[in-house]
């Protein structure tokens, strides 16, 4: 038996959300009307309905290959709705965030770049049935042998895993190496595992749930003792994006799972994702889906601040969102009349993009917030970073949001409560609001002083 290495989910990507973390959904009703506050959003209730249309299009799959603009002034939560169409996705259906100018970098091509987040945003679900063991680990145990090349060493000549089920239980003496997946899946006695008859590889389900009463720190998944036997066939059912399928297929040994399957059809070595591997992919998931053994999800490619893409980028995009398989591209804007990027003369564009891009869009706007709006914001964001303000600086801090922006707003109120805190106070006063006004600029005032001193700030 032979092990082969595991498919890395490529699509988990550190996440750039900090700002955002009070944002839990879309907050819609069963009929799709915004309530005025809600999932953490506050306002902006048209652009909060066109995005849950086009949520419900997409998880009823009527909206592939289209593409969405949010366009508003900056601090309007154009990134923040981007996100919450995430949320209310679920984790199944890909969502792949990227900024414009991530496209830009020395090592590959931007049109290259572009291609790959297109398709980490495409899902891929497989279906196969799989022969496998199945069961609760009732033992796990190495043995040792002397290492046959000699020295004092010794070595791990097998593995003794116990399974069991409702029905009965199996001894397995299994080669070493399947003994290290157990260990990088972290299985210990009492887990649910299945091991693949042919691929040798180990997937840990959870933790059986005749230990459910013992006391765990780290959250743990509890499922009930497998029925049947422990040799069995099982469905299992996988969601991999096709650029985990490019990457796995890319690197020399393949992969683990599914690769089992489209690995075997493209076992030419290769070690980079090229044009070619690309469309070799596509045809051995065309043929599994023609087959009923695998499903697309298409899924969101978000790109924010679209208008640091260039030209090249954009004839790029409109060629890409007329393929057969695209996913729902969204894209957000604060710009208004520009020039976009890459072009030499002087015309400028609606946001940043191409005229013929602007007419395959469909265009959510997002809204300046009031008074009110942006007060119920700041004291969300107060909550969830354990800070008590009083009404005075409340509306202190919402005057900032008026005037200058409701992001410079949202930014002073950390450092107001390490000032506050300093101090000696629990609550932060207009007078924590004012000192950090002096500390720190907003954009309009910084603009000022360079305009007037013509040099640094
Ligand atoms: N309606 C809202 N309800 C609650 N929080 C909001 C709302 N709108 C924006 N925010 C919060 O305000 C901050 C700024 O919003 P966001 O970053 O989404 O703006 P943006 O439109 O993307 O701005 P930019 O054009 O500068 O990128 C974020 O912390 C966001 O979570
Ligand atoms: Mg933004």
């Amino acid at each position: 038996m032979v092990q082969i290495n595991e498919v890395k989910d490529t699509q988990t990507r550190e996440s750039r959300t900090a700002a955002h973390t009070h944002i839990k959904g879309l907050g819609l009703d069963e009929h799709g009307i915004a309530k005025k506050v809600e999932g953490g959003f506050v306002g902006q209730s048209d652009a909060r309905e066109a995005c849950g249309i086009i949520v419900d299009l997409i998880k009823s799959k009527r909206m592939s290959g289209k593409a969405i603009l949010l366009a508003g002034a900056p601090g309007t939560g154009k990134t923040a709705l981007a996100l919450a169409i995430s949320q209310e996705l679920g984790p199944k259906v890909p969502f792949c965030p990227i900024v414009g100018s991530e496209l830009f970098s020395a090592e590959i091509k931007k049109t290259a770049a572009l291609m790959e987040n297109f398709r980490r945003a495409i899902g891929l679900r497989i279906k196969e049935t799989k022969e496998v063991y199945e069961g609760e680990v009732i033992e796990l145990t190495p043995e040792e042998a002397e290492n046959p090349l000699g020295g004092y060493g010794k070595t791990i000549s097998h593995v003794i895993v116990g399974l069991k089920t409702a029905k009965g239980t199996k001894s397995l003496r299994l080669d070493p190496s399947i003994y290290e997946s157990i260990q990088k899946e972290r299985v210990s006695v009492g887990d649910v595992i299945y091991i693949e008859a042919n691929t040798g590889s180990v997937k840990r389900v959870g933790r059986s749930d005749a230990y459910a009463t013992e006391f765990d720190l780290e959250a743990e998944e509890y499922v009930p003792l497998p029925k049947g036997e422990v040799h069995k066939k099982k469905e299992i059912v996988q969601d991999v994006s096709l650029h985990d399928l490019d990457v796995a297929n890319a690197r020399p040994q393949g992969g683990q799972d599914v690769l089992s399957m489209m690995g075997q059809l493209l076992k030419p070595r290769k070690t980079e994702i090229t044009d070619k591997l690309r469309s070799e992919v596509n045809k051995v998931v065309s043929k599994y889906i023609d087959q009923g053994v695998a499903e697309l999800i298409p899924g969101v490619l978000f790109i924010d601040e679209v208008n640091m893409l260039d030209i090249e980028c954009f004839t790029y995009l409109n060629r890409a969102l007329e393929s057969s398989i695209a996913p729902i591209v969204v894209l957000a804007s604060n710009r208004g009349m520009t020039t976009i990027r890459g072009t030499d003369d002087d015309k400028k564009s609606p946001h940043g993009c191409p005229a013929d891009l602007i007419d395959r869009l469909l265009i959510v706007r997002t809204l300046p917030y009031n008074q009110e709006e942006i007060k119920t914001i700041i004291s969300k964001r107060a909550v969830l970073e354990n800070l008590n303000v009083t009404p005075d600086a409340l509306d202190k801090l919402s005057l900032h949001g008026i005037n200058n922006s409701l992001r410079y707003a949202l930014q002073l109120l950390a450092p107001a409560g390490v000032l506050s805190k300093t101090a000696g106070r629990s609550e932060i006063t207009s007078d924590d609001i004012e000192e950090c006004e002096i500390l720190f600029l907003d954009s309009r005032r910084s603009i000022k002083i360079l305009e007037e001193t013509k040099g640094y700030l």
